[in-house]
C-alpha cells in the first residue's frame, strides 16, 4: 500500500522495525505505522503472540507491505532475530508491555522479539501502555531505569482514562510524540562538524624481551566510545590506540601503536593538526630500561630484578607544546578520586579531566559501564551516575563542547604547565 507523505518526509531511506506487544492499546500501533509510512520510512512489523491476540498480523501486513514475523522457530521467519535488526536503523516498540520491558531489562530472549533485542545495535524506542498500578510498580520502574541507563528511549505513558475504567498514567503516548522519538534518535547531531580531535585509547605495552611487556588492565572501550561518538556528531576523527581487542570505529582514522613512545610521536605528529585532544589512554608510566633482544632463559638466577625508567609524560608534553587545542585528560584512581584528579588538572594543565574511581562496581577497566566526575579548570564539578559508556562519551563531548564555546566568547588564554603530575 502506498501511503502519501507530507513534503518534508524525515525518515526516507530509514529501516524501523515496529514491535507490537500485548497491550489493550495494541491497534494504536496502526495509527503509528501509518505515521512512520507518511515520513518514508521502510516498516517491518514483528508481533509477539499476545499482541496477536488483540489485532491480526494481516492488518499490519497490508498496511506496511511486507510480511509480517511472529514466530522465531517459523521455517519462513528463521533468522529473523539476526536479519531484522542487523538491517534496522532504528526499533521501535508501541506498544511495550510491562512483560516486554521486564524481558528487555533482564535480557531474556524468548520469543522473535525479545530475542532481537538481544542482538541488535540500533536506537531503541519503547513506548509502554498498561493500567496505572503497573506502571508505578516497583519492579515495571526498575526496568525503565536500567533501560533508559542503557541509552533507550522510553517514551512515557501519558495521564488518563485508562481501558480499567480507572484514570492513571498508562496510556500509550500520542503517535506523534513517538514518532518525535523517533525522529530524534535517528537525527545525526552533527554539533562537533568542523573540529578536528585526537583521542587516544587502550594500554600501552613496554618489552621486557621479544616476547614478554609490562602493561596494564585498560580494554580501550572508554577511548573507541568517544572517537565513536566524536565521529557520529560530525567531527574528524584520529584514533591512537594501542593493542586491544575492538573492531575500529566506522569513519575513524586508526593509528596502531604499541609502546608510550610510539603513542608520543604520534599524537605530537598530529597534534597542531587537532583541535582538541583527549587522552583516554592508560599510558605506562615505567618501561624496562633495558629491553632484551632475545628471550630471556627460565634457567639461571631464581631472583631477577627489573630496571625500570619513566617514560613520557604524554599530557604534561602535549600541553606544553599545543597552541590553541583544548585538552581532556583521565583520572583513573583507586583513591582520593577527586583530590588526585583535581591535581592533576593543575599539574597537567588541562581544560578538562574526566575522573573514575576504577574499583566501583560495573565501571572502570574491561566494563561497558563507567561513572565518572567531569572537573574543569573553571572549577566545575559534574557527577556523572554508572552508565554506558558510549553514553558517557556523549556527556564528555557535551562538556568539552562547553568550554570550547566559552573559549570562543572571551578568548581564554592556554593555562599555563606547572610540570609533572
Ligand atoms: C485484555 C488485556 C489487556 C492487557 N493490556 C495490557 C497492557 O496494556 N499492558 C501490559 O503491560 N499488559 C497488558 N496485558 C497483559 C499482557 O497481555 C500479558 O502480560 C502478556 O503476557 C504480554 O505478552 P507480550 O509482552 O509477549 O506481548 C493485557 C492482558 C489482557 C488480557
Amino acid at each position: 500500500m502506498k501511503i502519501s507523505g507530507s513534503i518534508e518526509q524525515t525518515l526516507i531511506g530509514k529501516r524501523i522495525v515496529l514491535g507490537v506487544t500485548g497491550s489493550i492499546a495494541a491497534y494504536k500501533a496502526v495509527i503509528l505505522l501509518r505515521a512512520l509510512l507518511r515520513e518514508g520510512a521502510c516498516v517491518h512489523v514483528v508481533m509477539t503472540q499476545s499482541a496477536t491476540k488483540f489485532v491480526t498480523p494481516l492488518t499490519f501486513e497490508v498496511l506496511s507491505g511486507h510480511p509480517v514475523s511472529t514466530d522465531l522457530f517459523a521455517a519462513q521467519q528463521e533468522m529473523k532475530h539476526l536479519s531484522l535488526p542487523e538491517q534496522a536503523d532504528a526499533i521501535v516498540i508501541a506498544p511495550a508491555t510491562a512483560n516486554c520491558l521486564a524481558k528487555s531489562a533482564l535480557g531474556l530472549g524468548d520469543d522473535l522479539l525479545s530475542t532481537m533485542l538481544l542482538t541488535a545495535q540500533c536506537p531503541l524506542i519503547m513506548a509502554p501502555a498498561m493500567d496505572g498500578g503497573m506502571w508505578t510498580h516497583p519492579a515495571v520502574k526498575e526496568h525503565v531505569q536500567t533501560l533508559r541507563a542503557r541509552g533507550t528511549v522510553v517514551v512515557d505513558p501519558t495521564m488518563g482514562l485508562l481501558a480499567s475504567g480507572q484514570i492513571g498514567q498508562g496510556r500509550l503516548a500520542e503517535e506523534g510524540v513517538i514518532l518525535e522519538a523517533v525522529q530524534t534518535a535517528l537525527a545525526p547531531r552533527q554539533d562537533w562538524h568542523g573540529q578536528r580531535i585526537l583521542v587516544s585509547a587502550g594500554p600501552t605495552q613496554e618489552p621486557i624481551d621479544p616476547v614478554r611487556f609490562i602493561s596494564n588492565r585498560s580494554s580501550g572501550k572508554m577511548g573507541y566510545a568517544i572517537a565513536e561518538a566524536a565521529q557520529a556528531r560530525g567531527a574528524q576523527v584520529v584514533l591512537v590506540t594501542g593493542p586491544t581487542a575492538l573492531s575500529p570505529p566506522r569513519g575513524v582514522e586508526v593509528v596502531s601503536i604499541a609502546t608510550a613512545e610510539d603513542m608520543t610521536k604520534a599524537l605530537s605528529m598530529r597534534l597542531a593538526w587537532s583541535t582538541v585532544v583527549i587522552m583516554a589512554a592508560a599510558v605506562a608510566d615505567f618501561r624496562p630500561k633495558h629491553p632484551l633482544s632475545h628471550k630471556i632463559k627460565k634457567q639461571g638466577p631464581a631472583d631477577r630484578a627489573l630496571d625500570l625508567e619513566r617514560t613520557t609524560d604524554i599530557l604534561s608534553f602535549l600541553s606544553a607544546q599545543r597552541t590553541t587545542q583544548l585538552l581532556v585528560g583521565f583520572a583513573a584512581e583507586t583513591n582520593d578520586l577527586i583530590a588526585h584528579a583535581k591535581d592533576k588538572l593543575t599539574m597537567k594543565g588541562l581544560d578538562l579531566i574526566v575522573a573514575n574511581d576504577v574499583t566501583t562496581a560495573g565501571a572502570g577497566f574491561g566494563s561497558d559501564q563507567n561513572a565518572a566526575t567531569l572537573i574543569d579548570r573553571q572549577g566545575s564539578m559534574t557527577e556523572l551516575p554508572l552508565m554506558p559508556k558510549r553514553a558517557l562519551a556523549d556527556a564528555i563531548l557535551n562538556h568539552a563542547q562547553a568550554l570550547l564555546r566559552a573559549r570562543q566568547s572571551n578568548l581564554s588564554p592556554k593555562p599555563a604547565n606547572m610540570g609533572r603530575g
